[in-house]
């Protein structure tokens, strides 16, 4: 595996394997790998003949008094399973390279970003489809893999790649859980052991809805109610949102369907968790 830090090199790098004919597979992540990732780099070494990792921790997608300097970063972890799980090439830049002095400009998708996670993170999706664009452009890969516990995150991107006729496959992978149903997540490591039994609550209510939904209930509010009540049985868990929105345009469904996705964002003390999954039986993706 090699491992590369300039934005030139690499560019030069998959410019070179593109002309030989390689297809490129890219996953963007910001590191602290986890068997989420791992699926992610599984199923990019299936489709790819030259898999490229990228490790970074994007400080534009980051608010002011967000998680920035804490983010968990192991780079020599990363670096070993990267390689176990058959990684060709592992980019890891500066911010420096990524955003030199002067840098100024940013791709900013409207509509899918102002609400969910966009309405209490302003300028985060900003900052993650620039980035996203901007590895596009080093790395040109041919097909790109995503988690979908980022379900807004998909969502935009994949708006991204289409408006801007970004010649790149988006491919959307189911969550991958803990055993007792935790949506895998590099911050799941700031939880406290008390906080991590009751991060448990977000799959749970996950679970209930859907198992309302089986039984023929189809009100959002219903189910919503339902959700709520689960996640605030917990003394540690506020609410940031518990939604039912179409899958396509991300707004509230009056009812539901199969294109209907429960999506949450809940704070487990000082940790902000999200969840999401369709409500119906046959297109559950984890
Ligand atoms: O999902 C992430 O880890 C990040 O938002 C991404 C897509 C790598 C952009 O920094």
């Amino acid at each position: 595996m090699e491992r590369i830090e300039s934005v030139a090199q690499m560019q030069r790098h998959c410019l070179e394997a593109r002309a030989g004919g390689r297809r490129i597979a890219l996953v963007p992540t910001m590191g602290c790998l986890h068997e989420g990732h791992l699926s992610l780099l599984r199923e990019g070494r299936r489709r790819g003949d030259l898999l490229v990792l990228s490790l970074f921790v994007n400080p534009t997608q980051f608010g002011a008094g967000e998680d920035l300097d804490r983010y968990p970063r192991d780079l020599a972890g990363d670096s070993e399973q990267a390689r176990r799980v058959g990684v060709d090439v592992l980019f890891a830049p500066s911010v420096s390279q990524m955003y030199p002095s002067g840098y100024a400009s940013y791709v900013n998708v409207e509509g899918l970003t102002e609400v969910l996670c966009g309405a209490n993170r302003p300028g985060h999706f900003r900052g993650v489809t620039t980035v996203v664009c901007k590895l596009f452009t080093i790395v040109q890969p041919h097909v790109a893999l995503f988690g979908l516990k980022d379900f807004q995150q998909l969502a935009v991107i994949q708006r991204m790649t289409a408006d801007l006729n970004l010649p790149v496959e988006i491919v959307g992978l189911p969550i991958v859980r803990e055993a007792d149903g935790l949506a895998m997540s590099s911050r799941n490591s700031y939880l406290s052991p008390a906080e991590r039994r009751q991060a448990v609550s977000l799959s749970d209510a996950i679970a209930l809805a859907r198992g309302a939904v089986a039984g023929g209930e189809t009100r959002p509010d219903a189910l919503l109610q339902m959700v709520r009540r689960r996640i605030e049985t917990e003394p540690d868990a506020v609410i940031d949102y518990v939604r039912i929105c179409d899958a396509g345009n991300l707004q509230d469904v009056p009812y539901v369907d199969r294109k209907a996705v429960l999506l949450l964002a809940v704070h487990m003390g000082k940790t902000r968790l999200i969840d999401n999954s369709y409500l119906f039986e046959e297109d559950c993706l984890s």
